[in-house]
Parts: structure tokens; sequence; C-alpha cells
């Protein structure tokens, strides 16, 4: 009968191979380092894109999330781990432009993409019009969910341009606009446990030159 120790390596091996074949990676891509507490083998990948308008190229183990990516290899920590389950968007980038929960994506699917997170949207001395009105409104109070409000609502805003539907507007014949109610609705997966939503409204009311 195998032993314990046995038992482990061999669900881990079993584990790593599912993780692996899940993103499409193929073996001889594979590295291995050392892990620095058990000194046991960690299987890596390299992995590059684009964070922020600069070439980023990491090796990780297959199973890290892009926002483990971002906040512990790039020490990007702007955008915040809230729920770590995609339901509280605290998590949001832009990925191509698009919205994401990084929280819900792995780092190796993003081979070769342009990423965004809120330290590329402005800085300090230049901020994007979206941060400037999140401040001139108070759209915040502990700022924890902020990072991903403001990239979503980047997002939003595009898509409202765009044209793509929400629950809001999937029934009209006219092209979404951006009212207080189709805002409101994309917003939905960003939850402020500080209750800031009607500033934060007001805010992209202001960006989209609309009422909140
Ligand atoms: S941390 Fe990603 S959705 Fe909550
Ligand atoms: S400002 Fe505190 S959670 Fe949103």
């Amino acid at each position: 009968m195998s032993n314990p120790s046995e038992l482990e390596l061999s669900r881990r091996g079993v584990l790593t191979v599912g993780a692996v074949t899940a993103i499409g990676v193929s073996a001889p891509v594979l590295a291995a380092s050392e892990n620095a507490t058990t000194g046991a083998s960690t299987p890596t990948i390299p992995v590059s894109f684009e964070v922020n308008g600069k070439a980023e190229h990491l090796s990780l183990d297959p199973r890290t999330t892009l926002l483990d990516a971002l906040r512990e290899h790039l020490h990007l920590t702007g955008t915040k781990k809230g729920c770590d389950h995609g339901q509280c968007g605290a998590c949001t980038v832009l990925v191509g432009g698009v919205r994401i929960n990084s929280c819900l994506t792995l780092a190796a699917m993003h081979e070769g993409d342009t990423i965004t997170t809120i330290e590329g949207l402005g800085s300090p001395e230049k901020l994007h019009p979206m941060q400037a009105a999140f401040v001139k409104h108070d759209g915040y109070q502990c700022g924890y969910c902020t990072p991903g409000q403001i990239c979503s609502a980047v997002a939003v805003l595009d898509e409202i341009k765009r044209g793509v539907p929400s629950h809001v507007s999937a029934n009209l014949t006219d092209r979404p606009r951006a009212t207080g109610a189709e805002m409101r609705e994309r917003m939905s997966g960003n939850i402020c446990r500080c209750g800031a939503y009607s500033n934060i409204a007001e805010a992209m009311a202001e960006v989209a030159g609309a009422r909140a």
C-alpha cells in the first residue's frame, strides 16, 4: 500500500497536469523552480504580456491568476483582491480595453495581451478624466473598491459608445445611451461596501456628459 507522502505526490502531479491541460499549455514549455518553503519543485511557464505600456516577461506557476501576477509578481497593488471569487469587482482591469475580473482568469491565458490597471489609466500629475471625476464627486470612502470601480466605469462608457447591449438596453431598438439606469446596471458587478454608489454615478455621468 502506498504511503501518504507518495499519495500526496501523485495527487499533486495529477492536479498539475490538469491545470496545465486546462490552460492549453504543452508540457515542453514547463520549467521547474524551487519552492522556497518546501524545497519541492514547482513547474513554471513563461508568460509575456504588456502591462500599462510596458512589456513584461514572467515565469509563473500555471495556476497563477492574472490578479496575483499583477499584485505579487509585478507589484502593481492598485488592483485589489476583495472576494477572489468573481463577486465583488475589486480586481477589475482592462484587457484590450475590455473589463475583466482578474481573479477569475489565469495569467497564462493572456499571452500577448495588452493590460491596463488603475496605475496605467492616469498618474497623480495627470489623472484620467474618470479618476478626476471620482475625486471631484467623492466617489469613494475607504477606497478599496475604487480602482476596480474606475476601471469598470471607463469600460462601461466605452461599451455604451460601442453599442454593446446590457439587460437595460437589450430590448431597445436604439443604441444604448449613458442614462443613470444604464450605467448603474452595467456597474452592478462592482460592489462598494461603503455605499458610494450615488457619487460614483455622478462621476460617471459627468464624464459621459449625462445626468446621473
Ligand atoms: S476579487 Fe475579483 S471579483 Fe472580487
Ligand atoms: S469606497 Fe469603500 S468599499 Fe467602496
